[in-house]
């Protein structure tokens, strides 16, 4: 494959060969524990399956090209692509890169377990110091940086669940000015839509549960750096806390992402067509998508986002309806496409109330703050028939 080749190519191609010995064109899962030895520390570069699986580099080795992380072989045997257990088990060793007492800058609207881990766990028992900031506001980040002088900043964009698309450009070049790890959470947009380490990122982290995987029938996280110190130091702690990703499960990621450029296509195309329709409507108070004009930060993602050939904005949409609690109650009940369930990214689309479900670790009064109110669905747009959905949609709405 040529080192310039197109995004959905790299879906296919990235990182892979064809298995020297059968010509196999998907790596076997190897389920081997351990391997023989013919001497005392004389083997083929495989000692133990936490430090060593092909199934799992195949799918390291394919994520890392397609973050684009450049790095050889010769300076990463999986090219600075680490998978892990779940995408939290990828966020816990990636915070093992601080040290007791250090600061992290975080983006103050983000998944509710990575807020969990890092002020109710972390805070705990490492002494980690969470300093929370809406990174859509540079001078906040600025300041924020003089004041705590964060050793990490960690940023989702676009955040979960309010969307708030932050520039990650300008993220990683402050933390560049001080010397900062700087983390992007790419869950929202896999990158066939969105590469941060290309925009000055250092690392990125998936939940692999979620585009990835993209069957919403595994449960994965990844690291991905293009600093190759950075990749030393992931590759140590990935063996020493060993969270690492199954075979079996490094083999469903795999196969996910050979098919992320089709999906993220009719994804992107379905929830545009889906927020329209939801912006149009008299029983939503506002929607939110980065690909409507009325998104506060439209600009930011349609320079840093996009489909290869073209715009897309994910498949993510977060509704304000007109009402409270039981009018959520009464659209969650009667969708029936749409499944209310948690997680997001699947073929499927799913429908869920953040407030009680993903974000109830969220203290109530930081929910307030961020606008995490009783009338905020979120939706993830599977690849249906998108007719099909719209129709659904409709039939919730009509019996608020
Ligand atoms: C943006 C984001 N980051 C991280 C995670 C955690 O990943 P996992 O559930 O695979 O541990 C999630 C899960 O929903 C998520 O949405």
């Amino acid at each position: 494959m040529k080192k310039d080749a197109h995004i959905l190519t790299r879906c296919i191609h990235g990182g892979q060969q064809n298995c020297e010995v059968t010509g196999a064109v998907m790596p076997p899962i190897y389920t081997s524990s351990t391997y023989a030895q013919e001497s005392p520390g004389v083997h083929k570069g495989y000692e133990y399956s936490r430090s060593h699986n092909l199934t799992r580099y195949g799918f390291e080795r394919a994520i890392a090209n397609l973050e684009s992380t450049g790095i050889s072989e010769e300076q990463d045997v999986s090219h600075g692509g680490f998978a892990f257990a779940t995408g939290m088990a990828a966020t816990a060793t990636c915070l093992e890169l601080l040290s007791t007492g250090d600061t992290i800058l975080a983006m103050d609207d983000m998944y509710g377990g990575t807020y969990r881990l890092m002020s109710l766990v972390r805070e705990r028992s490492q002494g980690l110091k969470p300093v929370y900031v809406d990174m859509t506001d540079f001078e906040a980040v600025e300041r924020a940086f003089a004041e705590h002088k964060p050793k990490m900043v960690w940023v989702e964009s676009p955040t979960n669940p309010t969307l708030k698309v932050s520039d990650l450009a300008r993220i990683a070049k402050i933390a560049d000015d001080h010397g900062a790890i700087a983390v992007a959470d790419n869950t929202f947009c896999s990158p066939v839509l969105q590469r941060p380490l290309e925009l000055g990122m250092h690392v990125v982290m998936h939940s692999a549960t979620k585009y990835l995987g993209g069957h919403s029938d595994v449960v994965g996280g990844v690291l991905v750096t293009r600093v190759p110190e950075l990749a030393e130091r992931i590759r140590y702690l990935q063996n020493a806390i060993g969270s690492v990703m199954g075979p079996f499960d490094a083999y469903l990621c795999l196969r996910g992402i050979k098919t992320l450029g089709l999906r993220m296509e009719r994804h992107c195309e379905s929830a545009m067509a889906i927020a329209e329709m939801l912006e149009a409507h008299d029983k939503v108070e506002r929607v939110v998508y980065p690909g409507l004009e009325s998104h506060p930060q439209h600009a930011v993602a349609a320079k840093q986002m996009g489909l290869p050939d073209g715009p897309g904005f994910g498949g993510m949409i977060t509704v304000f309806l007109k009402g409270g609690l039981d009018e959520s109650r009464r659209f969650l009940e009667n969708v029936s496409l749409f499944a209310l369930a948690e997680s997001l990214g699947g073929v499927e689309s799913l429908i869920e109330h953040p407030a009680i479900m993903t974000h109830a670790t969220v203290p109530a009064e930081s929910r307030a703050k961020l606008g995490i109110s009783d009338s905020l669905v979120r939706l993830s747009v599977g690849i249906e028939d998108c007719d099909d959905l719209i129709a659904d949609i409709h039939v919730g709405l009509d019996a608020i």
